[in-house]
């Protein structure tokens, strides 16, 4: 017994160390291999060479490890990976075992250890295929000179370019040594430099734990432009002035942040404008969030993105959800983060825009979940064991748990609030956190800060019950008031005036447009397109919303506009409402197959992996 204590205090102790991230009580993670409470990494040496004539990267990942007494392995995961050979401490070549492949989760690469491993060097290819890297041909770059390659790792990704443990809920500091062609600029999410040098060989490091899932990389004819003196942008030069002229208000948001919220603790903020195909609005990579062009919109007013992306150096970055069941952590706390900063900058009344906006998409989430039969998605804590995680990746994460964090501010003020969100944010940074250790938190913190006391019932309404609950706040817009006074003249048969919508912003166009009637007639289509000028639109949010109502309505003077954009745009947000209109009818459908053909070797594998299984 007395043994037993021991050893069992030993392990508590070699696992438990003050910056540990995990608590024992946190569920498993479903989606890696890796058993952390065994043996997991503290820190990455990746020394990599990227070949673009082979299309791979030749790499050998030098993880320092840690593990608990009596510990005989230690296991990573790896997807695709060609495995060349793996020693200990520099050693000798050893023995290790690459379990039976799983479509969604790869492979276990399991290593035996000495009672004394330091480390363990894994050298290794990726493949071709390898799912989070995109490989670039010079005409798909905005340059056209030069080829380009970008990673994607969240949500289970990494593994395809690194091995690693590829869960949430384990962090590592790195460093990396990577060689590129020598006209070309590399770039991670780590320190950075900002010109290419002589040798084509980079260093990075990054000194702050991160989880896999933000390991990142970058390679290209990449520019840089200072924004401040901690933060910039990075682009190909054709795009690179337009892009630091529209992010020009990046430092007053980093600023805005950290009055909210407290230090900004990454040291740089940079922001790579990435080729069209990047497949999300932006990644928050530390240090240098990956965002794509299309928020380029020429007026600034797609910049809340970047506002997000920023927002989750605190929510996800610094403060991690646990699995990816929890994601509701990070993007929830992230979006509401965002709502604040561009509330700060920009006033009440653009961001109860943008709250109008989000809480409409939340209501057709609901409905289409519903529809689908997918009612347990609307809870926001998930349950993706089994399945990828990229189905959790909905309005609901998002925008329920945007409503659900609102909901403390209304109820009980948002100083309040605001004390809490930035004591959650120091007090668990550099760890993860579960969905049930967040509840624990903040009713422990208003109950003894404030001797207010926060039912079980408002967690289980909106954690563990499907659907929107009735106490969700409503947000107000007056400049979307005047919109819908538009709309409901139009209806009654006033015709438009252009000196009503002389002064709307991108949002209220975007609410316009959501808020027409379902069916529209050629003409009225004709109408709308001659006082919006939505087909020849720049702004790619105005774009889709204007392209999903012209498939709706068959309105074939804005047919090839959308072939144009589904072929020149990766972003999956703007891609699915699109493919899902055409879809719904034969005509439509026989359209999407063919323009899926044309537009399919522009995707990154997360916009393939989602139409591939729908398109056809
Ligand atoms: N981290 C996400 C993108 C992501 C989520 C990638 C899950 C892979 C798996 C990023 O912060 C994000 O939310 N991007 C949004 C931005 C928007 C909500 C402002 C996007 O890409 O549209
Ligand atoms: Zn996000």
């Amino acid at each position: 017994m007395k043994y037993f204590t021991l050893s069992f205090l030993t392990i508590l102790l070699s696992c438990q160390s003050p910056e540990d991230q995990r608590t024992e009580e946190m569920q498993p993670d479903p989606h890696s291999y890796s058993q952390p409470s065994k043996a997991k990494v503290t820190h990455l040496h990746w020394v990599a060479k990227v070949d673009f004539s082979r299309k791979i990267i030749e790499a050998t990942a030098k993880w320092d490890i840690q593990f608990a007494p009596g510990a005989k392995d230690i296991v990573f995961d790896t997807k695709g990976l060609s495995i060349k050979n793996v020693s200990l401490d520099d050693g000798e070549h050893t023995e290790f075992s690459i379990e039976k492949a799983d479509s969604l989760l790869g492979q276990a690469l399991i290593v035996p250890l000495d009672s004394k491993t330091k480390s363990v060097s894994i050298k290794y290819e990726t493949m071709q295929t390898a799912e989070a890297v995109q490989w670039l041909e010079r005409q798909q770059t905005s340059g056209k000179e030069n080829p380009f390659l970008f990673t994607q790792s969240q949500a289970i990704l990494a593994r395809s370019w690194i091995p690693c443990q590829d869960s949430p809920g384990i962090r590592f500091t790195y460093e990396a040594d990577v060689t590129v062609p020598k006209n070309l600029l590399a770039l991670m999410s780590a320190s950075n430099p900002q010109s290419k040098n002589e040798t084509g060989t980079y260093h990075f490091e990054m000194k702050q734990p991160i989880p896999s899932y933000l390991l990142a990389l970058a390679v290209g004819d990449i520019e840089f432009k200072a924004v401040s003196t901690r933060s910039g942008i990075y682009a190909e030069k054709p795009l690179l002035d337009a892009a630091v002229w529209e992010f020009a208000d990046l430092e007053k948001m980093i600023q805005g942040a950290e009055d909210l919220y407290g230090d900004y603790l990454w040291e740089r903020y940079d922001v790579i404008v990435l080729p069209p195909s990047f497949p999300f609005g932006g990644m928050e990579n530390p240090r240098l969030t990956f965002a794509t062009p299309s928020i380029l919109a020429g007026d600034r007013s797609l910049t809340s993105l970047i506002a997000h992306e920023l927002a989750h150096s605190w929510s996800g970055n610094l403060v991690t959800n646990a699995t990816w069941n929890d994601f509701w952590l990070n993007e929830g706390f992230t979006v509401y983060f965002e709502h604040r900063i561009m509330e700060k900058l920009y006033g009440r009344d653009y961001e109860e825009m943008l709250a109008v906006l989000a809480l409409q998409d939340l209501r057709e989430t609901v409905q289409s979940l519903k529809a689908e039969n997918m009612s347990a998605d609307t809870k926001l804590k998930l349950a993706l064991e089994g399945r990828d995680p990229d189905e959790g990746v909905t309005d609901i994460a998002y925008n329920k748990g945007y409503y659900f964090l609102r909901l403390f501010e209304e109820k009980y003020g948002r100083e309040k609030f605001d004390s809490f969100v930035k004591n959650h944010f120091s007090s668990n940074a550099f760890k993860a956190v579960d969905t049930d250790a967040f509840k624990t938190e903040i009713q422990t913190f208003y109950k003894n800060t404030f001797n207010i006391t926060l039912e079980d019932a408002l967690f289980n309404e909106w954690i563990f019950t499907e659907g929107l609950p009735d106490n969700c706040p409503a947000p107000k817009s007056e400049r979307f008031e005047k919109v819908d006074r538009v709309v409901s003249d139009w209806k009654d048969g006033k015709q438009f005036d252009q000196k009503t919508s002389k002064d709307w912003s991108t949002h209220e166009w975007l609410h316009f447009l959501i808020n027409l009637p379902d069916t529209l007639t050629q003409s009225q289509m004709k109408a709308l397109d001659s006082f919006g000028h939505f087909t020849a639109s720049g702004n790619s949010e105005i774009t889709t919303q204007w392209l999903i109502r012209a498939v709706r309505n068959e309105y074939s003077p804005s047919y090839a506009k959308l072939e144009d954009f589904l072929i020149h745009t990766g972003r999956r947000k703007f891609l699915v409402p699109l493919y899902t209109e055409l879809l719904k009818t034969d005509a439509g459908k026989k359209r999407a197959v063919e323009i899926y053909a044309k537009a399919r070797p522009n995707y990154h594998f997360v916009a393939t992996n989602t139409f591939d299984k729908i398109v056809k």
